[in-house]
């Protein structure tokens, strides 16, 4: 970690022009954040320096979750943010997310504690129920690995998060609450029973995977969808790599928009991400690379036309399909993700 005091860059991009998203809780959101799982490729250390080059040129927006195992050092470049006076709490927006081993009965209390001790934070602008399953799987295992306790999405027991989400909120621990990695029947089950509605929904956003019905139904029930794996997550673990995946930053309409805005084919899909009004969470620890994102975001827009193209080249292609999280065997991916309408069945 380097003991450089932080300090506001003069190259950056003023947070002032980024685009918001108003919550339904009226709270307002940077349309655009930085991702910091590290895809056991990067390390805590250059993610945690990664974050402070990011707010220094202008992100306000950071997507951490318990589970990267590197919130204890972003934590540490949160206080030397804060504690340089040049920038606000309130002027970041903080997220993180319960991990699957913590859904018990006061254990989304104790999970979001642990956050906020290691972010070094007294609340969370966001907090996500991560998976809907309380699967747990070791760290970098084999897709075919499987937990024997596994279970498959049981809406009385997700409730029993969601009702600790709810006292989060309560307790003012956290601002907003929402969901990750749902699907339109299981959301269905949770904004009939859920007391306080999801403010957001964090869901796999690509071109090559522009999931448009669920996207319009989250939209549609006043859910802001924030999008991962933005840039079709080029560095994500081998292990989640299928033959048949695609690459959306070697479409030829990507790549065609690319040359036209003289900017990366990467920068193309951050950039539609929020011209089409989700919030993209591009991960990156390269100043060049952070800086670009941003800087699409304020740029001249895409055009209707290549709006309507990028529109065209969806694939369908899940690329975070989640096998590890499955409960039986000789199961396939898609039972996780309710394709045919219905909550698949034990
Ligand atoms: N809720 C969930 O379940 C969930 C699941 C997955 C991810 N997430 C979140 O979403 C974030 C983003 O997803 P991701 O990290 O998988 O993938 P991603 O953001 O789609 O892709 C990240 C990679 O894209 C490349 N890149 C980024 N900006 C670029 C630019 N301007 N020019 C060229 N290349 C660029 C970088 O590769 P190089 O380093 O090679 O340059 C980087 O490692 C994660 O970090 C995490 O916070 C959440």
């Amino acid at each position: 970690m380097s003991v450089e005091k932080f300090s506001i860059a003069n190259d950056g991009i003023d947070p002032a022009k980024v685009p918001q998203k108003t919550l339904n809780t009226g709270d307002k959101m940077p349309a655009i954040g930085l991702g910091t799982f590290g895809s056991d490729r990067f390390s805590g250390e250059q993610i945690a320096e990664a974050v402070k080059g990011a707010v220094a040129i202008g992100f306000r927006h950071i997507d951490c979750a318990s589970v990267y195992g590197n919130e204890h050092l972003i934590g540490q470049s949160f206080k030397e943010i804060l504690d340089s006076g040049l920038i606000k709490r309130e002027e970041l927006w903080i997220t993180s997310k319960v991990w699957n081993d913590m859904h018990g009965e006061g254990d989304v209390l104790l999970s979001c504690a642990k956050s906020l001790k290691d972010l070094k934070l007294d609340y969370l602008d966001l907090f996500l129920v991560h998976w809907p399953f309380p699967n747990f799987h070791a760290k970098g295992v084999d897709v075919s690995s499987r937990d024997p306790n596994a279970k498959p999405y049981i809406h009385e027991e997700y409730m029993k998060v969601w009702r600790q989400m709810e006292k989060l909120k309560e307790m003012g621990l956290v601002r907003n609450i929402g969901t990750s990695n749902m699907t339109i029947p299981k959301m269905k089950l949770l904004l009939k029973d859920a007391k306080i509605k999801p403010a957001c929904n964090e869901m796999e956003l690509h071109p090559h995977f522009q999931q448009p019905e669920f996207f319009k139904y989250v939209v549609d029930n006043g859910i802001v969808p924030i999008g991962f794996c933005p840039i079709g997550s080029p560095t994500r673990p081998d292990r989640d790599k299928i033959e048949t995946d695609t690459v959306d930053i070697q479409d030829p309409v990507i790549l065609k928009i690319a040359k036209r805005l003289n900017v990366h084919p990467a920068v193309v899909c951050v950039k539609w991400a929020v011209q089409r009004g989700q919030v993209p969470i591009p991960f990156s620890i390269h100043r060049n690379e952070y800086l670009s994102n941003i800087t699409s975001t304020i740029s001249d827009p895409i055009t209707k036309e290549e709006m309507k193209e990028i529109e065209g080249i969806d694939k369908n292609c899940r690329l975070i399909k989640g096998q590890v999280f499955l409960w039986k065997d000789n199961q396939s991916w898609e039972d996780l993700w309710d394709l045919n309408g219905q909550i698949t069945p034990a």
